[in-house]
């Protein structure tokens, strides 16, 4: 099994699914709640890269990386945003991958960490069955609508090998819709999203629930984040 990600196959910045040419299906609804999320992220990259890789990494980013060792294949950050995992997996020695829907993001993710990137939508992952050994997608899948999930979710366990790992992080509470900088967010309670991992297919083995001054910038509101580790059996 390969633990390298063949990037001939996409090359660096490929636009396999520009956020433009809407995914297959997708209702103007969805379409519309991605106008402010990608607006937002296109036009403050420069500050959003800044006071991301100011933050400390994930609190379970060394146990994440620990289980993918021990598996092995490359990782694929879902929802990259500037880079600063990215560049961690890939000093850790991981084959690391980025994928996301802002192309200024993803310019200086590739700069920051000298990982390849490929610009594309969640909801329509690009990948070959079981090419990751893992996927890392923290405070990216919380931008889609609440209805998207599921085949998001299958999606992620296809792209999975076997064994393969899935951290995801969300924001908890009721609802979904614009935040005062007019992205898009969907809020769960902890037990949907555990239902949601598991209902896709996936054995969840970890998950905590903490609250941090960390999520939006410009605010020191605390925000109540979920995260869970997932393996596909
Ligand atoms: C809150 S940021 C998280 C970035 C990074 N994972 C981190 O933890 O710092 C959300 C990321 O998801 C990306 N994103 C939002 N909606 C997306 C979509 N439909 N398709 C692809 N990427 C999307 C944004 O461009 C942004 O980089």
């Amino acid at each position: 099994m390969s633990t390298h990600f063949d990037t001939a196959r996409f090359g660096s910045m490929t636009s396999s699914r520009m956020l433009t040419s809407k995914p297959h299906g997708m209702s103007a609804a969805a379409a519309a709640s991605d106008i402010g999320t990608m607006r937002y992220y296109d036009e403050h990259a420069t500050s959003y890269a800044e006071a991301t890789r100011a933050q400390p990494l994930h609190p379970t980013f060394d146990s994440f990386v620990k289980r993918l060792k021990m598996h092995g294949g490359p990782v694929l950050d879902l929802g990259c945003g500037a880079g600063r995992d990215l560049r961690a997996l890939s000093q850790r020695g991981l084959s690391a991958v980025g994928f996301d829907a802002s192309r200024p993001l993803l310019e200086l993710a590739t700069e920051f960490s000298g990982c390849p990137v490929i610009q594309g939508d969640l909801r329509a992952i690009p990948f070959e069955n079981e090419m990751f050994g893992g996927v890392w997608a923290s405070a990216s899948l919380l931008h889609l609508q609440r209805g998207d999930i599921p085949n998001v979710l299958l999606e992620v366990l296809r792209i999975l090998q076997v064994g393969g790992y899935f951290f995801s992080s969300i924001k908890t509470g009721e609802g979904e819709g614009p935040d005062s900088s007019a992205r898009w967010f969907t809020y769960f309670h902890p037990n949907e999203w555990i239902s949601l991992v598991r209902e896709a297919g996936f054995e969840v083995i970890e998950s905590q629930a903490s609250r941090q001054n960390i999520g939006t910038l410009g605010s020191q509101a605390p925000v109540a984040w979920f995260d869970c580790t997932a393996r596909k059996p």
